[in-house]
């Protein structure tokens, strides 16, 4: 038989994600998974008895392939009151499968073969995947340790005439970094000099540890008009396998995103749609709460990092520690995460996955902290084996 034609171009470059192949060795080792952003405790029980009731009440067909109404207003509602973003539920909200979704729809709706998009790295490894599928060429600049801030002249020099987008995602996955309003309002100063729209991932905006507030891009004077704000319900309420994220953008943009999304996957599933309303609903007590857990689970685990020998920077939000592994010699992140999930017994994600080009993070491999404090401690004292 003659070969078979070859696959596509994008089918061929895409490479399997590094994440979920440590998850599958941390399984295959029964090591204690610090690598995917997936957290081990319990959803709330409440949410567990909305979705249960959403299914008995008979929202098990499609909903709006947009969003159910229910839920587009419940987050067209938290935007104006915990982002301060001016929006229409009918007009500017698209619920779709994740902020994986979102991300790649807005891409898909935006971005024309060959569009610069600018990234800050090290970056959330979707990001390029992203990049390939759409047809952008990313253009990367650096955050720097340690504390992860960008250079405002590489910034500056990175926006040129073909540039479509930038994306930030703050608080950053996989630094920690919360960008700070002087550092977003360069951005903002750089997007509208050179006529660029901002693509947002505020998907850890409840998990900050400082007592500063999420700062959202769309609320920066004259950027309304020009940013996408993606945020999810993943990790505020520990439903990671809901699948449910959303986009907020100008209504010309929200049309574009809404026919991608439609032929994408039609709708993100209709009953848990249902009861992520509810979850919007939680009071203020919920998000204290969620922001004290992370507090006490940041701290136990860079307390391990730190006696075990690590070198990092402490994060100031989302729930991941980038570390240095050159105290230990290590020069290959790959090898010592490899090391790490048979030897020691537990999963880290190596640096490379963040980086382009991978050398970049040769020496660097990341941890998350999504975990019970009894599995932090656990992960911990495996790690102080490390130790001299
Ligand atoms: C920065 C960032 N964006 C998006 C996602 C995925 O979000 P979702 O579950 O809503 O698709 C993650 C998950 O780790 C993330 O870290």
């Amino acid at each position: 038989m003659a070969m078979l034609k070859p696959m596509s171009d994008k089918g061929r470059f895409l490479t399997e994600s590094v994440i979920r192949d440590m998850t599958r060795q941390a399984n295959m080792y029964g090591a204690i998974n610090l690598a995917q952003g997936m957290p081990d405790f319990e959803t709330p029980p409440e949410l567990q008895a909305a979705a249960e009731q959403a299914i008995r009440n008979g929202y098990n067909q499609y909903a709006i392939t947009w969003g159910a109404p229910q839920l587009r207003r419940a987050i067209a509602d938290k935007a104006r009151a915990f982002n301060g973003i001016e929006c229409d539920a009918d007009e500017n909200v698209t619920v779709c499968c994740g902020a994986t979704e979102c991300m790649m729809a807005t891409m898909m709706a935006l971005i024309n073969p060959g569009d610069e998009v600018i990234v800050f790295q090290p970056f959330y490894e979707n990001y390029g995947p992203d990049a390939i599928l759409s047809g952008a060429k990313p253009v990367w600049v650096s955050l720097h340790p340690p504390d992860w801030s960008f250079d405002p002249d590489e910034l500056r020099r990175a926006f040129g005439r073909n540039t479509k987008a930038i994306i930030v995602n703050t608080p950053n996955n996989p630094t920690g970094h919360v960008f700070t309003r002087d550092e977003l309002a360069l951005i903002a100063e750089l997007c509208q000099e050179h006529n660029v729209y901002a693509l947002t991932d505020e998907i850890y905006e409840y998990i900050i540890y400082s007592d500063k507030p999420h700062v959202s891009i769309a609320t920066l004077p004259g950027m309304a008009e020009r940013t996408i704000t993606i945020s999810g319900l993943s990790k505020t309420y520990s439903i990671t396998g809901w699948r449910l994220g959303y986009c907020i953008a100008p209504r010309e943009i929200t049309n574009g995103i809404r026919k991608v999304h439609d032929f994408l996957t039609v709708g993100a599933p209709h009953p848990l749609q249902v009861a992520g309303a509810a979850a919007l609903a939680f009071s203020a007590s919920y998000y204290e709460k969620l922001r004290e857990d992370y507090r006490r689970r940041r701290a136990l685990l860079v307390s391990y990092l730190r006696k075990a020998g690590f070198t990092f920077y402490e994060p100031e939000g989302a729930y991941y520690v980038m570390t240095d592994i050159t105290p230990f010699g290590g020069t290959n992140d790959v090898e010592f995460a490899r090391w790490l999930v048979k030897e020691i017994g537990v999963a880290a994600v190596p640096g490379s996955s963040f980086y382009s080009p991978p050398e970049l993070g040769r020496t660097q491999i990341r941890f998350m902290f999504a975990k019970k404090e009894e599995t932090l401690h656990q992960a911990g004292e495996r790690l102080l084996k490390l130790k001299g």
